[in-house]
């Protein structure tokens, strides 16, 4: 079997339903067998172990994050150290910023992207609140040209003097514009600016090399192309050459383990990336982590990538071939470079053609007003789900089978 046929093959270790064609990994990816079972697992040592699960068992919870940081790290480009599963991308994004925010002289703005997801902002703006900045005129967002994607020159050029910290995402969640991460760092660093990336969309779904590239953090979940669940424990990655720095946000499970539990009230902080977590970790959400990064291993996120951009470059080629008189514009960059997991299709009917798109056993999510997310998943989604999806937007749009759906969008959707 090649690479290929390998990931493939791994299909049949998730849960598809089978009446269902699910493209929507990028925001919740399916459980696998093997997830399943760690939960199961760790749910065992608990029964048996009661308190001593934090040392016993076969995965003792006490050193869980940190062996799982160490497994991640390869599919950021880190090195040991530098990467520990904790939090969530939200709660993660806080302590990096309560960490490497330190507004001095004329250098007090922080630099994000108007097209950046509504939490990052949100979180930004109440980190600069913290220290008595106006997020009115110390939030400064790198402007799109056309609404989808940025410029790596618009973005270089608003790295000003005034600049104290700059938070972007490697891959945009709308459009899936994969960012130049390697000359954006490079530009901030030359600035002496310290930088970080979202990793939600990119994480499990195209490799990055972190280390080498220089970048000072980064955060992410590990429910979308990581399949560890909803709500799973996220993780965050601080370059080695920071990890001197004292924690924003201290607390005693970011302690050097060989003395946690001496309970001082001077703290020891962890001499790597552990010491940027708070408190006690959410084993039953890390989990089903355990197996995801063993899948991982076994196929290598450069073997997941080239498959993925087969699949999008087949899915856009069908889209062009049958569905060009029915005015989708398909969003997404279309280079290997630019173009990360999933098709952004937009149409002023999106919201009713997904309705219909579900309706026919599809599962896609819509970014309003206009916009459908498409994600093949190389894990799991196969070239004949493509096809069918194709065809089944093909039929809603020539009989106008949208047209019995309401225009409100669901709540969650
Ligand atoms: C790009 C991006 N950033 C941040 C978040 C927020 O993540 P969380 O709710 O896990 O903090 C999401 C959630 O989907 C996201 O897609």
């Amino acid at each position: 079997m090649d690479n290929q046929e390998t990931v493939a093959s791994l299909r049949d270790q998730f849960y598809t339903n089978h009446s269902h064609i699910y493209f929507d990994g990028n925001s919740l990816g399916l459980l696998s067998t093997s997830a399943e079972q760690k939960v199961l697992e760790l749910l065992e040592s608990w029964k048996q172990h009661a308190i001593d699960g934090w040392t016993k068992g076969d995965h003792p919870w006490f050193y869980l994050s940190e062996q799982l940081g160490e497994k991640s790290a390869n599919l950021i480009g880190a090195r040991v150290g530098e990467v520990i599963v904790t939090g969530s991308t939200t709660t993660n994004l806080h302590q990096l910023v309560a960490t490497f925010y330190q507004p001095e002289g004329n250098r007090t703005k922080i630099l994000a992207d108007e097209l950046n997801f509504p939490s990052d902002i949100y979180a930004l703006e109440s980190q600069l609140k913290q220290k008595n900045k106006n997020p009115d005129d110390h939030l400064v967002k790198v402007k799109s040209r056309d609404g989808l994607t940025l410029h790596t020159d618009d973005i270089i050029a608003a790295m000003r003097d005034d600049i104290a910290l700059i938070v972007l995402p490697s891959v945009l969640y709308r459009s899936g514009q994969v960012l130049d991460i390697e000359a954006i760092t490079r530009a901030a660093n030359d600035k002496n600016i310290p930088i970080g990336f979202d990793l939600c969309h990119s994480i499990g779904s195209i490799p990055h090399q972190l280390h080498d590239c220089e970048v000072d953090f980064a955060f992410w979940c590990n429910y979308k192309y990581v399949n560890a669940g909803p709500g799973s424990t996220g993780g965050l990655f601080v370059h080695e050459k920071h990890h001197v720095k004292t924690p924003g946000l201290a607390g005693w499970f970011g302690s050097n383990k060989e003395k946690q539990f001496d309970m001082n009230h001077e703290p020891t902080f962890a001499d790597d990336a552990g010491s940027f977590q708070i408190g006690t970790p959410h084993i039953l959400s890390t989990a089903p982590l355990i197996a995801s990064l063993d899948m991982f291993e076994q196929i290598g996120i450069n073997a997941l990538r080239e498959r993925s951009l087969r699949m999008t470059a087949y899915f856009m080629d069908l889209i062009d071939a049958r569905l060009s008189s029915f005015q989708f514009t398909v969003s997404n960059p279309r280079g290997n470079k630019e173009r990360g997991g999933h098709v952004y299709l937009e149409h002023h009917e999106a919201a009713r053609i997904v309705k219909a798109l579900k309706k026919n056993g599809i599962v896609p999510d819509l970014r309003p007003p206009n916009g459908i997310r498409l994600a093949p998943v190389p894990l799991y989604n196969t070239y004949e789900e493509i096809y069918h999806v194709v065809d089944a937007l093909y039929e809603i749009m020539s009989t106008k089978a949208y047209e019995q759906f309401s225009k409100e969008r669901d709540v969650v959707s």
